[in-house]
């Protein structure tokens, strides 16, 4: 693979983050990523929800919002990609700036908030998919929407028999009051007004929901008793955290928004654990926050992931880490003994 990200990364940290990403998107776009020619190490292959999926390690969403590049995303070695946040209208999102580095942890603020091209693009960018791996799809709610359930419920009928699964985002932290719908009533309210929009679309395509890493005991507590009881098909946790670690440098001591990167593993890899305690294997699960190599991809597998995504590290370190982090993760699947990665899942709880 011709990886020519470290003759271009310092040019794009010159840059403004977002338009940073925009360049990034726009190469991709023109099929200037590289290409990942070696076929995955068996070990880490893994079946769930009745798809093949090559490897556990999943691009996050947010990167690939409209749907425009998880061709080339994939071609990277990623053995799945989820595209959105996708909201039912196109929206702007908040003011720039609105994305921020803080380059000694490796880490990024966001305060996007759901901009994007909306259902009617992405359902087209879909559907004129190949058959080429595993696409997700990510619904978020409009800003100024009326009714929640209603946007969910739009998202999952257009989007179900086009996505290999479907993630209900109700994590996010920059669309005032999305998280309050974590709570216990109106997500029971959500995820059956997804299923039952799921039934009128004729498909059987999983509905996974995406958590925060913000949440109290009673909180995990209650989603994982009514993402079981409402018959979800996995949980994906965890998306960007509010909270601030005591090393923020100054500048960005006043931005709100989203931290990602690794001061988000310790505390998201937790919550994994916590949330896989209480699914009690009754739930697969999809491990995120935070992680940047093999050891780290490990350690959400050993807290209960069947799958992991990451974004954040790929910004800093491009996308020859994909190929590092699935050779290390083999590794230490093969140190502990392990004969394939579906056995050391939740091994460390
Ligand atoms: C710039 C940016 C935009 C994001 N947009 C979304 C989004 O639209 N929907 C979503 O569910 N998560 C979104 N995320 C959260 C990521 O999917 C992921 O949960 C989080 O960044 C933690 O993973 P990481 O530390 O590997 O980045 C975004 C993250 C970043 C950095």
């Amino acid at each position: 693979m011709v990886d020519l990200f470290p003759i271009v990364r310092p040019l794009l940290h010159r840059l403004n983050p977002e338009t940073a990403h925009d360049v990034t998107l726009r190469a991709l776009k023109m099929r200037l990523g590289p290409r990942v020619g070696a076929s995955d190490d068996p070990i880490l292959a893994i079946d769930l929800w009745g798809r093949h999926f090559p490897n556990p390690i999943g691009l996050a969403a947010g990167f690939d919002k409209n749907a425009e590049v998880f061709g080339p995303m994939l071609r990277l070695g990623f053995g799945f990609v989820e595209v959105g946040s996708v909201t039912p209208q196109p929206q702007a999102g908040n003011p720039k700036p609105r994305l921020m580095r803080w380059h000694q942890r490796e880490a990024l603020i966001n305060r996007i908030g759901f901009s994007g091209h909306g259902l009617d693009a992405v359902e087209r960018r879909l559907a004129s998919r190949r058959a080429d791996g595993i696409v997700g799809a990510n619904i978020g709610k409009n800003k100024d929407s009326q009714s929640a359930e209603q946007d969910y419920a739009d998202g999952v009928r257009r989007l179900a028999p086009l996505a290999d699964y479907l993630v209900i985002n109700v994590s996010s932290p920059n669309t005032p009051g999305l998280r309050d719908l974590q709570g216990a009533a109106p997500l029971a309210a959500i995820l059956a007004a997804a299923q039952a929009a799921r039934d009128e679309a004729s498909a059987e395509t999983p509905i996974l929901l995406k958590i925060a890493p913000d949440l109290t005991d009673k909180d995990v507590a209650d989603i994982v008793g009514v993402a079981l009881g409402s018959g979800a098909d996995g949980l994906i946790v965890a998306n960007t955290t509010v909270a601030r670690p005591d090393d923020l440098p100054g500048h960005l001591a006043g931005e709100a928004g989203g931290l990602s990167g690794p001061p988000l593993m310790e505390a998201s890899t937790r919550l994994l654990a916590d949330v896989a305690r209480h699914a009690a294997k009754r739930l697969p699960l999809v491990g995120v926050g935070g992680v940047a190599s093999g050891a780290d991809a490990y350690a959400k597998v050993k807290a209960g992931a069947s799958l992991v995504q990451l974004y954040t590290a790929l910004a800093y370190r491009g996308p020859r880490l994909v190929t590092e982090i699935k050779r290390d993760l083999a590794e230490c699947v093969k140190r502990d003994g392990f004969a394939c990665l579906a056995d050391a899942v939740g091994s460390g709880l």
